[in-house]
């Protein structure tokens, strides 16, 4: 097929990653923030970045190092593209935020190429994609930034490399409020820091919790979401990272959220709770880290919102 010259925009949510109790395993879409590409289609095969516009501009440019271009040049590899692209990125997820923006961008560029290419992509195909692209900038192959990013809710990734990936269900009337801290961490150092051993007695807790949050999730048992919604190995380890972060969460769960954690690798913070408490556990979240001394932004997004997309 020619499609030289045929032009499309696609737009990819932010997500949280881990979601508190799954790390690397579990993720959701936001419904605030999220990036743009718009994607030409060229008859000389490069994939080139015309322009990077948004929240952040300061992004490598090459194919190697940028996402969306990395997974644009997967697609073309694998599937025998002749024609190149040239692309613009509008980036609505600030750098180190926490929020998957480095997942975004690889989503919403495979968006708009399987449908400038006219290529009928599976939902695996897309994932493998959009993972070659994250692979740029985390270093490693965990979907759950990527997954809720392409797919939208609630998701499980399992298997190692290019997972399945399954959605979840979220009880109703369950918001996110998601709280950005203006400060920066990068995944790859965030993944670094991590120690490599995990004891025994952490390994029992953290699987009972996983296994009773998606139990949760399935039965809307709010109770048993409450118990479950927590990380013994990972947060402990990165909590440092944010000032404040112990005590927002204190907050958060002292107003009746249902559990807070990191958002991904941090430095946002994101509780789940139901809808009536949204306002007032928000307003607590932002207090804590304004005595921190710290400005953040905060927002409340549906956990099950919706994924990539194609735009006019
Ligand atoms: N699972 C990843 C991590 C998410 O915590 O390192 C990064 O957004």
């Amino acid at each position: 097929m020619n499609a030289t010259g045929t032009t499309v925009t696609a737009f990819a949510p932010a997500s949280v990653g881990n979601v508190g109790v799954g790390f690397d395993t579990l993720g959701h879409a936001l419904d605030f923030a999220g990036d743009r590409v718009r994607l030409t289609v060229t008859e000389e095969p490069e994939i080139r970045l015309d322009a990077i516009t948004g929240l952040t501009t300061d992004l490598p440019s090459d194919t190697a190092s940028n996402t969306a271009l990395r997974a644009l040049t997967a697609i073309q590899k694998e599937c025998g593209i002749s024609e190149g692209a040239r692309l613009t990125l509008d980036k609505g997820i600030p750098l180190g935020s926490g929020m998957g923006g480095s997942a975004a961008s690889a989503a919403a560029a495979v968006t708009a190429a399987a449908e400038a290419w006219g290529l009928a992509l599976s939902d695996q195909q897309r994932l493998r994609f959009a993972l070659e692209g994250e692979m740029a900038a985390s270093g490693a192959l965990h979907a759950d930034n990527v997954a809720p990013s392409l797919f939208g809710g609630l998701v499980l990734c399992e298997g190692a490399g290019y997972p399945h990936v399954t959605r979840i269900p979220v009880p109703t009337g369950i918001v996110c409020v998601f709280v950005h801290p203006d400060l920066e961490v990068y995944t790859r150092s965030a993944r670094n820091m991590l120690s490599a051993q995990v004891s025994l007695s952490d390994h029992v807790s953290q699987t009972q919790a996983i296994a009773g949050f998606i139990a949760g999730c399935f039965r809307s048992d709010l109770n048993q979401i409450r118990r479950c919604l927590k990380d013994v190995i990972i947060e402990p380890q990165r909590a440092g990272l944010v000032p404040g972060f112990r005590q927002v969460q204190a907050a958060a769960m002292s107003n009746g959220a249902l559990g807070a954690s990191l958002s991904g690798s941090g430095p946002s913070i994101f509780a789940w709770c139901e809808t009536g408490r949204a306002a007032e556990i928000q307003a607590c979240m932002t207090e804590a880290l304004h005595v921190e001394g710290v400005s953040c932004s905060a927002w409340v997004s549906a956990v099950d919102a919706a994924g990539a997309r194609l735009e006019d």
